[in-house]
């Protein structure tokens, strides 16, 4: 039986694992070395032949990759990870390589796309999440999340949204046991409140191209219905590590709930 966060007194509440905030979207990544070349000492009597640019880093803010513009390898590098984070992951000729196929699932678009869950018997489908999540990981800057899933479907599964031959949103989980109410707002935690929790959203993502069209929404329903065999989880089973600003957003709509304050809480855990 849940406990209900209504019972709960938020005005008192106070903080027990130091104030969470929301994680904001993504520091740089670090590509190169950053040269300064105002900072080096000149041997004497040589004669500047050209005026040395100083090399500065570009950080892209869709993907957040930091690169050196006019270096012609670190655009291309840029452009094709750009392309990925923002259009979805190539799955390559055909799609036969995912086959558990979860459901077909058209957008508000008219876009065909159907969501498959990752076989963890098959190493090829394990490198392409991974892929997938080392990418995410990167934009949101997180750690290195949590891949009990690709030894161990019971431990937690990958959903992927796929549409043609891309892999355009994912959502990788955990099991757990417990976690707590987090106030939306402030990010404080609702004290001495204990919830039981089923299956842990430990990332989630949709592309650039593809967001605020049901996907993210489509996969939390993927994982109500097949994280543990022959039951569905109510939504309140279900909680968030360190939800971002967005990912705050679709958990406020996916299982939020309103306190008798007038506030509204989400349900998180602590990622092992
Ligand atoms: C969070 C994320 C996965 C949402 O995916 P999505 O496919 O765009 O979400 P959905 O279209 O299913 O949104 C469902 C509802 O959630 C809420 N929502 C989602 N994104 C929102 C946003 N950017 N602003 C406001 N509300 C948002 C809305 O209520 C939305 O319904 P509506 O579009 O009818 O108003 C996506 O924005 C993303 O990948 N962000 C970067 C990664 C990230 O922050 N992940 C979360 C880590 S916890
Ligand atoms: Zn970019």
């Amino acid at each position: 039986m849940l406990s209900s966060p209504l019972e709960s007194d938020v005005s008192d509440t106070r903080l027990l694992i130091g104030k969470r905030k929301m994680s904001s979207q993504g520091s740089p990544l670090s590509c190169a070395e950053d040269i300064d070349a105002h900072t080096r000492k000149r041997p004497r009597n040589l004669k500047q032949a050209h005026f040395s640019t100083p090399m500065k880093r570009t950080v892209c803010s869709e993907c957040q990759m930091s690169y050196m513009q006019h270096m012609k390898s670190d655009r291309q590098l840029h452009d094709k990870y750009h392309r990925r984070a923002i259009e979805g992951i190539e799955l390559g000729p055909t799609n036969s390589l995912l086959c558990n196929l979860i459901e077909r699932h058209q957008l508000k678009s008219g876009v065909d796309g159907k969501i498959v869950e990752v076989n963890s018997e098959s190493s090829k489908e394990i490198s392409v999440a991974e892929e997938f999540l080392d990418i995410v990981n990167n934009i949101l800057s997180a750690p290195q999340d949590n891949r009990d899933w690709s030894s161990d479907p019971n431990r937690g599964k990958v959903f992927m949204f796929v549409i043609r031959n891309k892999a355009v949103g994912i959502c990788s989980t955990e099991r757990i046991k417990e976690g707590k109410w987090m106030v939306y707002d402030t990010g404080e935690l609702v004290p001495k409140q204990k919830i039981p929790l089923a299956i842990g959203i430990s990332r989630i993502y949709v592309s650039h191209k593809y967001r605020r069209m049901g996907i993210g929404l489509r996969l939390l329903f993927a994982v109500q219905q097949h994280s543990i065999y022959g039951l569905t989880l109510t939504k309140y089973q279900i909680g968030w590590s360190q939800p971002s600003e967005f990912g705050g957003k679709l958990a406020l709509s996916f299982n939020g709930v309103k306190h008798k304050s007038g506030k509204m809480l989400i349900p998180i855990y602590e990622e092992r």
